[in-house]
């Protein structure tokens, strides 16, 4: 009796946490305009592993192409230290608080990448990528992937503060023998990423937007995703909207005949997390991708892959790739509004990639002269 007891009492504290959430979404006002702040911060956090290194070559871009703004008071660059797995560990939190809320004085971030320990590797701190996305309610994970030559120009919408991940740290061993993740879907939570995704669609010219869910197994929760998303779809009648269940859009992205009729998607968490790696790899490789993380009142900006330890533990460092890190900052800039400036760094990264020949090791070129390379060409 006891075992249930407990369960029942840890499963009504996730409830009452969800909708007190769902409250708060329902106060949300709404999207900040940036054209309108008199400043905009822009905080850059290294995270670990190569994060540092590659995070700040990004940052040299983006100064490079900013500079002007920054003379003029309008952008401020902050530096946020400490947001390293040695801190995380150290006061056992997934972000420590006065990195919070030095994360929390910046209107956008410039991430690298952060760290997670896995079940049995050390301390089980939840992931530092997760708790920001929480943290700052930065609930569309926008994912773009584009080969030109294969026809290829997806964009996927992941909602990012919902599903597994927002739980996941919040499972329960009710004994030995029995373990219990939980997933959530809300009704605010689906309407505000559909309503991204159909709006980025609307302001691009798209003509379809796929949801991918898997409502046949997950009735309630995907069911919920796929209803509340088709009902977003109808104020949009000159969009298309269809749906697939996210093992067949697996197969879908890797079939030439049919994947290159596929623009925007619009997925739950987890289902977002693997199809956008499967995505990247068709575009080159998860190094290629950047990964924008949009709330209505923060941003933040990231590479889609790890922090790469062993390369830091074999003296390797400054090979490491910038070019995700770069996209993520040409994601940063198309989202503050200077889309001549985000176009000028996608042109001369495409310049680099060409140019510069990269292998991770010293027979190749620095991730600084890779930088060197784009900032030349802006
Ligand atoms: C990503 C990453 C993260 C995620 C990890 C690092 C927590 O895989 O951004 O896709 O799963 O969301
Ligand atoms: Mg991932």
């Amino acid at each position: 009796m006891e075992k249930l007891q407990v369960a029942s009492e840890h499963f009504a504290k996730i409830v009452e946490e969800q909708l007190a959430r769902v409250e708060r979404m329902k106060q949300d006002p709404g999207p900040v305009d940036y054209e309108t702040m008199d400043k905009i911060i822009i905080g850059c956090c290294g995270g670990d592993g190569i994060g540092p290194a590659i995070t700040a070559e990004a940052e040299r871009v983006l100064k490079a192409v900013l500079k002007d703004e920054v003379e003029s008071g309008k952008i401020e660059f902050r530096t946020i230290e400490g947001l390293t797995i040695e801190n995380r560990i150290a006061v056992n939190k997934a972000i420590p608080d006065d990195v919070l809320e030095e994360l929390k004085a910046c209107d956008i971030i410039l991430k690298g990448p952060t760290t997670t320990p896995s079940k049995g590797d050390g301390p089980n701190i939840e992931s530092a990528n997760v708790a920001m996305r929480r943290e700052l309610d930065l609930f569309a994970n926008v994912r773009p992937v584009s080969v030109p030559e294969l026809g290829i120009d997806w964009t996927f919408y992941r909602e990012n503060t919902e599903g597994e991940y927002v739980l996941g740290s919040r499972g329960i061993h009710i004994d030995e023998d029995v373990a219990f993740d939980f997933r959530v879907i809300t009704t605010q939570g689906v309407k505000r990423i559909a309503r991204a995704a159909f709006e980025f669609a609307r302001k691009n010219g798209k003509k379809r937007v796929a949801i991918i869910t898997k409502a046949n197994i997950l009735k309630k929760t995907d069911g919920k995703f796929l209803e509340l998303c088709y009902e977003v779809a109808r104020e949009y009648p000159e969009i298309e909207a269809d749906d697939w269940f996210v093992d067949i859009i697996s197969a879908n992205l890797i079939n030439e005949k049919v994947r290159s009729g596929f623009e925007v998607f619009v997925l739950p968490n987890l289902y977002g997390d693997i199809i956008t790696d499967e995505a990247a790899q068709i575009q080159g490789g998860v190094g290629t991708a950047g990964s924008a993380n949009v709330g209505n009142r923060y941003a933040m900006f990231e590479a889609i892959h790890g922090s790469a330890p062993r390369m830091v533990e074999t003296g390797r460092a400054q090979y490491a790739n910038p070019a995700s890190m770069i996209k993520a900052a040409e994601l940063l800039l198309r989202h503050i509004g200077y889309k001549d400036k985000a176009d000028c760094v996608i042109r001369a990264l495409n310049i680099a990639n060409e140019t510069v020949k990269l292998t991770g090791r010293s027979d190749g070129a620095t991730g600084a002269e890779f930088a060197d390379c784009v900032i030349n060409n802006l």
